[in-house]
């Protein structure tokens, strides 16, 4: 989309003077002084613009501003050149009128800089192609050659134009150039021949000296040093940033460039060489005979040599330097020359030559760059005049130039108002009045045929006698004194009569820029403007088609004894056709200042600036412009800039662009008397108007501007989350996909596992149940077969001869089994159990049965050996066996006993009479009854006691009294105690507390000692209400005697007498038996 800017953005200052409030010299000075300083270099007066020289290369003249400010409205940027060239060329192009360009201003303000810039704008937007782009570089070309041979470096500018230039830029109906035509005026040739202190002659000469080869100089013959010629002037040959020798290039390719020919451009550096001999040549008086005084050449080589160079007699120009030929009426007089009259002729040949070498330079020009098509043109015209000068010294010169911009300030205020006024009637806006200076009167006094001071000046040369610049002011005095404008001491007009500031030989013309004193002096020489004619005869006769042309006044054949033309009509006469040339063309206008003398940048001096501005009428012209209205719009624009102050035209005003603009102005309450509504255009009458609009549009531009940052805030932060969500979205999309893939791939692989666990487990399962089968099919198939197997092999085991040994076997063990069992019949050893003897066994397998065998047997002959027994006898081997059982192996006296018969009653107590009350005593059977010793407890001594047993108790009697001396029941008996040896002693232990045992224990000794205490303990073991008899063998033990305990000890080796047995108390304890030892 396109920025629509404006003039008013980033105003510095104001940009349009006419905006300019309150309007006063000091704010159009300050305000030109701000934008200055700000590098603002252009302002605006309505469409005229203002240059202020910047003296100093500012970026501003690049592509990129030519596109910007290409196809822009006037006012739509800030001020520039380019927005007035786009202006005036898209007026052109667009609506076919033919414009000019007038560029004013003071001597080194930079009006050639800006014609330079306009051309070059143009030339930027313009069509493009090959033939339209020579076209364009032969008019930019055309410029470098006309600045060397027009200009010159003067006090005021470096690189001054000393002469008018008009272009015109002709285009085709599209806007393609198409070619041009270059005007110039009024060439200052005075400066060939001599220029004033600080100033130089014409850059070409300069240039040709620095930059050209030594071959060329040498073929022009000159030398390279500038002193040699006179011409040039020395103090300032040399400035500053030229340099000569490279703009010598410039202008030779820029020639080329233009269509020069070769031989052209030479002829053309032979005329400049020329003119550079032509000012060494110098004469000496030589008296003639007739007394009149007469001129030499002085040296006659340079005059050689340029008659060499232009190809003229030297004889014929060295007799037109001393001599003058008048014709009148037929008549030829020839008048010597003095010196004096010499050094006029070559100065004025000098300037001539170089003058109408310029002007041919610009037909050649113009020849090349004319336009080819003979169809209708549209024209551009670029006028870059000298401009108004004000000197110390002011001469002819000055005063042709400030009657130039006389006029161009005449037409400037006639087109500007005419302009204005046009307008408003276009738009049908009433029209007021407005004072203004105008200086046709000024015009007047100049140009006026009758009594026009360029008429007396005309009129005093052309009269016959004597004619001086004194007579010419005199003429003044008298014909003009009366004019408001004109001054001069001598006047009629006794007010100047004391103005000693006005010499006597010097009139002041108040021009609209300010009064100038001019110098009469020359005047007259200078408006004649004289070629003697044997000078221009000579040039004409030189061999150089150049020289020739460039004098064709010197062809005898076309004598002419008319004078030509005065310079001073000469120039009002092409000022005049230039002025109705412009008046038909839509002007723009560039007013050029120079902010300071010194050629410096950044350097604003007031009183300098502020008099350019006087004079050029600046002050006026924005009183001019606002007379009427300050501001003009068309509707669009306006409608456009402010549509937003009004909410019936905000954002889109649909209908007629004025009717918005009238909606808008009747919402904004602005007073009817401010503006008024033209046919395309709002007027704006006042400043403050446009201001105020343009505050509340400032406003409402923040406003908007915060609108839009906010709905802009919102719509960023609003996509920025619609876009993370929309991300969030995909990542968390993602992300699940990711998560689901991952669970899938656990939970499958999980599955998998399970599976092939579970697989495994039935496989396994089947892989037993199968193997269980299969097993059970093996088994069953074998069983079936094994029993089949058993079935066929009982049945067929007969017919099998296998089993033929084995019965072979049976029978033979059979046999062999008889054969022992007859055998052994036969050898069967006796029936007595004690036979030792069993016969040998036949075979070793018969081992076990015939060892269990020779058992059964004795158990068998025992069996039979106890069944012959009777129960006395029964009784007596169960007694023996009893004995044997307590005391075999234990007891030494045992075996001795086995081979005696237990008699028992060896007393015969029932049968013996001596026993015969004993014997009743005893109510009970007798078991045993036998002789005791009853050992003495005090010393050991044995008494005979009779011992009997009954079933119940033991008793002890007197064996010849046979009375009982001791009877204790049995079950009073605790135990009794025996010891190993082969000694009858045993002691019977009575239980303590019993009514027995009250005597103590009975210490007893006896030779059935065995008999004895197996027949009490056989009793004991029979009765079933008794305890067993405990029997002790050993050979140390106690025995209750009354209280005391004694030791009963027996030790081996006791008595001398053999076998018998001694017992002896040795102390209260101990009572030591003494047994034999045994073997
Ligand atoms: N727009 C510009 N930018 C930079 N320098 C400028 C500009 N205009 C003028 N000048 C300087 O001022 C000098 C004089 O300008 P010029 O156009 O020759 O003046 P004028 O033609 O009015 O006598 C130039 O040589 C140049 O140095
Ligand atoms: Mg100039």
């Amino acid at each position: 989309m396109e920025v629509k800017t404006s003039l008013l953005d980033n105003m510095i200052g104001v940009g349009d003077m006419v905006l300019l409030e309150p309007l006063s010299e000091d704010s159009f000075l300050e305000n030109l002084r701000k934008r200055f300083d700000h590098s603002e270099i252009y302002t605006y007066i309505g469409s005229v613009v203002i240059s202020m020289n910047p003296y100093r290369s500012l970026p501003i003249f690049t592509p990129d501003k030519v596109e910007e400010y290409r196809n822009r409205n006037f006012y739509e940027l800030s001020p520039h050149i380019y927005a007035l060239a786009d202006e005036a060329y898209r007026s052109l192009r667009d609506q076919d009128k033919d414009q000019c360009i007038l560029i004013t201003g003071e001597s080194g303000a930079g009006k050639t800089e800006a014609s330079k810039l306009v051309m070059s704008y143009v030339a930027a937007v313009c069509g493009k192609g090959q033939e339209v782009n020579k076209v364009k570089e032969q008019l930019l070309q055309s410029n470098p050659v006309l600045e060397a041979f027009g200009n010159a470096k003067t006090v005021r500018n470096d690189n001054s134009s000393r002469f008018g230039k008009y272009m015109d830029i002709e285009f085709d109906f599209k806007g393609d150039p198409l070619g041009g035509v270059i005007s110039n005026y009024l060439l200052e040739k005075s400066r060939v021949v001599k220029q004033p202190r600080g100033e130089r002659n014409f850059h070409v000469f300069y240039q040709l000296l620095s930059g050209a080869s030594d071959d060329t100089l040498k073929k022009l013959k000159l030398e390279r040093d500038f002193s040699k010629y006179n011409y040039l002037s020395l103090d300032s040959a040399a400035v500053n940033g030229l340099d000569d020798a490279a703009n010598f290039r410039t202008v030779r390719n820029a020639m080329q460039i233009v269509g020069f020919m070769e031989d052209e451009v030479q002829s053309v550096l032979e005329l400049v060489a020329a003119v550079l001999k032509l000012g060494n040549i110098e004469f000496k008086p030589e008296s003639r005979c007739n007394g009149t005084d007469e001129s030499r050449v002085k040296d006659k080589n340079d005059l050689k040599e340029m008659c060499e160079l232009l190809g003229i007699e030297q004889s014929v120009l060295e007799r037109a330097f001393s001599y003058r030929t008048v014709e009148a009426k037929l008549e030829k007089v020839s008048t010597t020359l003095n010196v004096a009259q010499a050094y006029y002729a070559r100065d004025a040949l000098a300037k001539n030559l170089y003058s109408r070498l310029f002007t041919w330079l610009v037909s050649r020009i113009n020849e090349s760059i004319k336009a080819q098509a003979k169809t209708r043109h549209k024209v551009m015209g670029v006028l870059d005049i000298y401009g108004f000068e004000i000197f110390e010294d002011n001469s002819f010169e000055q005063f042709i130039i400030n009657y130039c911009n006389e006029k161009l300030q005449q037409i400037f205020i006639e087109l500007t108002l005419r302009e204005e006024q046009e307008e408003y009637v276009r738009e049908g806006i009433e029209w007021t009045n407005i004072e203004y200076f105008n200086n046709a009167i000024i015009c007047d006094l100049i140009e006026n045929n009758q009594n026009g001071i360029l008429a007396m000046l005309d009129e005093e040369c052309l009269r016959p006698g004597t004619v001086t610049d004194e007579t010419f002011l005199d003429k003044l005095n008298t014909i003009c004194a009366e004019h408001q404008h004109f001054e001069s001491r001598l006047s009629k007009n006794s007010k100047f009569l004391t103005d000693h500031s006005l010499p006597h030989s010097c009139f002041r013309i108040q021009h609209y820029a300010g009064k100038v004193l001019y110098r009469v002096e020359g005047f007259v020489d200078k408006n004649n403007d004289l070629l003697y004619r044997d000078l221009s005869q000579a040039m004409y006769k030189a061999n150089h088609s150049l020289i020739k042309q460039l004098f064709p006044e010197g062809n005898p054949a076309k004598v002419n004894l008319k004078r030509p033309p005065t310079a001073g009509t000469q120039f009002k006469t092409s000022v005049g056709t230039l002025m109705r040339n412009l008046q038909t063309k839509n002007p723009n206008y560039i007013r050029c200042i120079k902010p300071n003398d010194k050629k410096a940048s950044h350097i604003f001096t007031e009183s300098l600036v502020c008099h350019q501005v006087r004079y050029l009428g600046l002050m006026e012209n924005v009183r001019v412009r606002r007379a009427g209205y300050a501001f003009r719009q068309a509707y669009e624009p306006c409608l456009e800039r402010y549509k937003m102050l009004c909410k019936k035209t905000w954002p889109h005003w649909r209908g007629p662009a004025r009717e918005g603009v009238e909606v808008l102005m009747a919402d904004l309450q602005v007073p009817a008397e401010e503006f008024s509504y033209g046919r395309s255009k709002i007027f704006i009458r006042n400043p403050r108007t446009l201001f105020f609009l343009e505050e509340r549009r400032r406003q409402c531009l923040q406003d908007l501007a915060a609108l839009i940052q906010k709905i802009y805030r919102g719509w960023k932060c609003r996509s920025r989350f619609l876009l993370m969500k929309k991300s969030q979205v995909v990542v968390s999309a993602w992300y699940r996909r990711y998560a689901q893939q991952k669970k899938y791939k656990q939970v499958k692989s999980a599955t998998t596992v399970v599976q092939s666990y579970t697989r495994g487990w039935q496989a396994r399962k089947l892989l037993r149940e199968l193997k269980y089968q299969k097993r059970c099919e093996e088994a069953v198939t074998t069983i079936s077969a094994f029993w089949h197997g058993t079935q066929v092999r009982r049945e067929y085991r007969k017919f099998f001869r296998a089993n033929a040994g084995k019965k072979i076997y049976e029978f033979t063990i059979q046999r062999i089994m008889q054969k022992y069992f007859l055998g052994l019949k036969s050898s069967m050893p006796s029936m007595s159990p004690i036979d030792r003897k069993w016969p040998a066994r036949p075979y070793r397998f018969l081992d076990g049965v015939h060892t269990e065998l020779r058992r059964i047997f004795h158990l068998w002959r025992c069996k039979k050996y106890r069944g012959q027994f009777t129960e006395e006898r029964k009784a007596v081997y169960e007694e023996k066996l009893e004995a044997s059982e307590i005391f075999k192996d234990k007891k030494a006296l045992y075996p001795s006993s086995v081979s005696q018969p237990f008699k028992g009653d060896y007393l015969e107590i029932s049968k013996n009479p001596k026993y015969q009350k004993l014997n009743s005593a005893v109510d009970e059977k007798v078991l045993l009854a036998d002789v005791v010793n009853k050992i003495n407890r005090a010393n050991g001594k044995g008494t005979a006691r009779i011992f009997l047993l009954t079933k119940k108790s033991v008793l002890l009697a007197d064996q010849k009294t046979g009375q009982v001396k001791a009877s204790v029941p049995l079950p009073d008996v605790a135990s009794v105690s025996v010891s190993t040896q082969s000694d009858g002693f045993f002691a019977l232990k009575l239980k303590e507390g019993s009514a027995s045992a009250v005597k103590g224990d009975f210490l007893l000794s006896s030779e059935h000692l065995i008999e004895i205490i197996t027949k009490l303990h056989r009793i004991g073991a029979t009765a079933a209400d008794r305890e067993q008899l405990n029997v002790d063998i050993s050979d140390e033990f106690l025995v209750q005697f009354k209280q005391d305990k004694v030791c009963v000890k027996f030790i081996q080796g006791g008595p001398k007498n053999g076998s018998s047995v001694s017992c002896k108390r040795k102390n209260n304890r101990l009572l030591e038996v003494s047994v034999p030892t045994t073997a």
